[in-house]
């Protein structure tokens, strides 16, 4: 679909002019604060929270506000093209969709929604490891649209070689390993409430809808904990069964495979032991460029080339993490200057606007991912809203760059910067 950002504009303000304002506010703020009304207490601060004190958080938008793009002027910016060319395919806009686990959390649709809504915008997801539906599911709503894969490197190898075959079978154009989660956080806003949304059975359907993990199942031997029978923890079990696949509440109840599952699940899925020596087995067991994801230190970036990784995504998992990280503006700034100009570095953590975009292509990022954003859109309208937020930051992106005197990604790659 090619939608421009004056037809945008157009279809806003005629849509006001009828009367009919969308929900999806186009102000960072507004959104959150209206995703924040569409959604449970624990599922918005699951969302919206990070690591610690947030210092991370308040870094990445920090980093943008100190980069200010210095407009060029008369350059007939008449024809604007969006397009980029990423691991040898061309993208019609530099924007990508983070894997964020857990999206029923926002809405029932999940990540059916995103991938419908991304599909048709041409904008290419990144399915998570911790997505809410398995990813055969979500790829068939997509098309031939673009999509990746985002591993999570578990305990257990044979698993971890699984999840990579089916991604590609179902269509998935690379591996995205994700580095920065070997452990959760400590996420701060979760901790007050005492939710882990996992223990409810939500955001582990690529496991339970996976051969190797549901053979271990059989084998497997939860270790006796424990356990308060609250109407609370009853209601949690009720939730977590429905949502094991499969029909019949009672029979699944009394297989006691649900509650096996997040058992097998939480005692597999970190991995902290993980080293750069493991990564060989990904390339033994694919032929797709592997893309690793939470690269932040210059030294890990030359390593990554040395080690043959195709591309990175610089981030910081959007703060929830590392505690008082760097952001992942400046890393990008850091790591442009020691890797080849054309190797491709893709950036998320702290987009929310057109200019960010903007900002950080023009620091040497080749695409950028929008993360929270998308999730909010979500809470609020379902696919609908995701693709409100995303034709806004089309919208946004394309005008900023014309108004900054770029006609194309490249002139943005060349930008006039000031730097605080
Ligand atoms: C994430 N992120 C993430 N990353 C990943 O590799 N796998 C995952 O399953 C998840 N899950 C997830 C859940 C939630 C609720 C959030 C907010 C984030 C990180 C994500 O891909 C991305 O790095 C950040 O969202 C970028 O930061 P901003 O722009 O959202 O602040």
């Amino acid at each position: 679909m090619e939608i421009t950002a004056l037809d945008r504009q157009r279809e806003v303000y005629l849509s006001g002019f009828a009367g009919k304002i969308s929900e999806v506010p186009k102000r960072f703020w507004k959104l959150e604060k209206e995703a924040k009304e569409n959604m449970s207490k624990r599922a918005f601060a699951y969302v919206a929270g990070g690591a610690g004190t947030e210092q991370t958080m308040d870094n990445n938008l920090r980093a943008f506000r100190g980069v200010e793009i210095v407009p060029k002027m008369l350059r007939d910016v008449s024809e604007r093209d969006m397009s980029v060319d990423i691991l040898g395919k061309r993208w019609t806009s530099p924007l990508f969709i983070c894997p964020i686990g857990v999206l029923e959390l926002a809405h029932h649709r999940a990540d059916l929604a995103v991938a419908r809504a991304a599909s048709s915008l041409n904008i290419p997801f990144i399915f998570s490891n911790q997505a809410s539906v398995p990813m055969e599911d979500t790829a068939r709503v997509m098309g031939h649209a673009t999509r990746w894969f985002q591993l999570y490197w578990s305990k257990s190898r044979e698993l971890v070689a699984s999840f990579v075959s089916r991604a590609e079978a179902c269509g998935c154009e690379a591996i995205v390993v994700t580095l920065d989660t070997t452990m959760l956080g400590w996420r701060t806003r979760d901790l007050d409430q005492a939710y882990l949304p996992f223990l409810e059975g939500k955001g582990i359907a690529q496991y339970t809808s996976d051969p190797v993990f549901t053979r271990m199942l059989e084998t497997f031997q939860p270790v006796a904990t424990k356990r308060q029978i609250t109407p609370q923890s009853l209601l949690g079990l009720i939730q977590m069964v429905n949502r094991y696949p499969g029909h019949g509440f009672f029979r699944k109840l009394k297989s006691g495979l649900p509650l096996k599952a997040v058992q097998q699940f939480i005692s597999i899925y970190t991995n902290p032991g993980l080293t750069w020596e493991d990564l060989s087995f990904l390339r033994e067991h694919t032929r797709l460029p592997v893309v690793l994801k939470g690269i932040l230190h210059a030294d890990d970036a030359r390593r990554a080339i040395d080690a043959g990784i195709d591309a990175m995504i610089i981030s910081n998992h959007g703060g929830r993490q590392v505690n008082g990280s760097i952001s992942s503006l400046e890393a990008l700034k850091q790591i442009r200057a020691v890797v080849p100009a054309s190797y491709p570095l893709l950036l998320d953590s702290g987009i929310r606007s057109g200019a960010d975009v903007f900002k950080a292509l023009a620091c040497g990022a080749n695409a950028v991912g929008i993360g929270r954003p998308y999730v909010y859109g979500l809470a609020i309208d379902g696919e609908r809203g995701v693709r409100e937020v995303l034709k806004d930051f089309l919208a946004d992106f394309e005008l900023t760059m014309g108004l900054a005197g770029c006609r194309n990604v490249a002139e943005v790659r060349e930008a006039g910067l000031s730097m605080h």
